[in-house]
């Protein structure tokens, strides 16, 4: 599995992306002022900035995994209510009911085991506290992504390629019914979901497609294991897909994400 890597081009490769979708999840999330959170897979800060911007008063921890994100969020981001550290959603390295509210970011679907994340983030969310978390929808909402993978399907045409497409798409918390008991399950309260849309703008079809090729996270790696006459006929339909086959122009896909939160109960 490649390990997530190079901060500046995983910006241009989601982190924009995910920048336009973290105002509308922090809304949803409908945080207090002067709360204490914590941001599971910051990433490159993306949702720990989100959520300074979005409330008063707050304070941001943000944990990530990639030393070189965490070290990039540190060089990055100076305000004193904002920290960033290493650590694994599996094993949060912080004591028992330290935040008032703990969010993830488009870190659901790379976990082995989503509800022991959850569980981790119940123990260190207080009681009345609340957990949210958003993804791609991943199945029917992002064409970014779809149309890269039924292309490689339909060029390289092997079972390896299905299963590459397969462990990117098909994630184990789908949609909104399986988000609610995954919810549910951990023992919380007052669940709810919702579906985010975002226009995600390409300025042209390099802007699409040099992502693609970047290696720094396991889709935008793919590519650097095909023959280049695969990668060239990939590139090829998909520019015909996307921009037309015409001179390079600007398109939009329109991405859907799904939110979900739910309260800690109080003792
Ligand atoms: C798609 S990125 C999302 C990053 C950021 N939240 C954002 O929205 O831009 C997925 C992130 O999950 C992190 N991640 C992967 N496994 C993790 C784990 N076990 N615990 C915490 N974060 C993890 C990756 O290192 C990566 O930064």
């Amino acid at each position: 599995m490649v390990e997530f890597s190079n901060p500046a081009a995983y910006e241009r490769w989601m982190g924009r992306w995910s920048a336009l979708l973290a105002p509308a999840f922090v809304s949803f999330a409908d945080l207090p002022g002067g709360a204490h959170l914590l941001d599971l897979g910051a990433g490159t800060g993306v949702l720990s900035a989100a959520l300074l911007k979005a409330t008063t008063d707050s304070t941001v921890v943000g944990i990530e995994p990639a030393t070189d994100y965490v070290a990039y969020c540190r060089s990055r981001f100076s305000d004193d209510r904002l920290c960033f550290e290493v650590g694994d959603a599996l094993d949060i390295p912080f004591e028992e009911d330290r935040f008032d509210a703990t969010l993830s970011l488009l870190i659901l679907q790379e976990l082995p085991d989503a509800r022991r994340a959850l569980c981790e983030m119940r123990r260190v969310t207080r009681p009345g506290g609340l957990i949210a978390a958003s993804q791609w929808d991943f199945a029917h909402g992002m064409p970014m992504l779809t149309l890269f993978w039924d292309t490689v399907v339909e060029v390289v045409n092997n079972q390896a390629s299905r299963q590459a497409a397969a462990d990117c798409l098909i994630v184990d918390y789908p949609d909104d019914v399986a988000l609610q008991n995954l919810w549910r399950a951990a023992g919380l309260t007052e669940v709810e979901t919702t579906r985010h849309v975002v226009d995600m703008a390409f300025a042209s079809f390099e802007d699409y497609w040099t992502p693609f090729l970047s290696n720094v996270t396991p889709t935008s790696s793919y590519a650097s294991r095909l023959e280049p006459h695969q990668v060239a006929e990939i590139e090829k339909r998909l520019r015909g897909k996307t921009a037309g086959n015409g001179p390079d122009r600007p398109f939009t896909l329109q991405a859907h994400a799904l939110s979900v939160r739910g309260r800690v109960p109080a003792v």
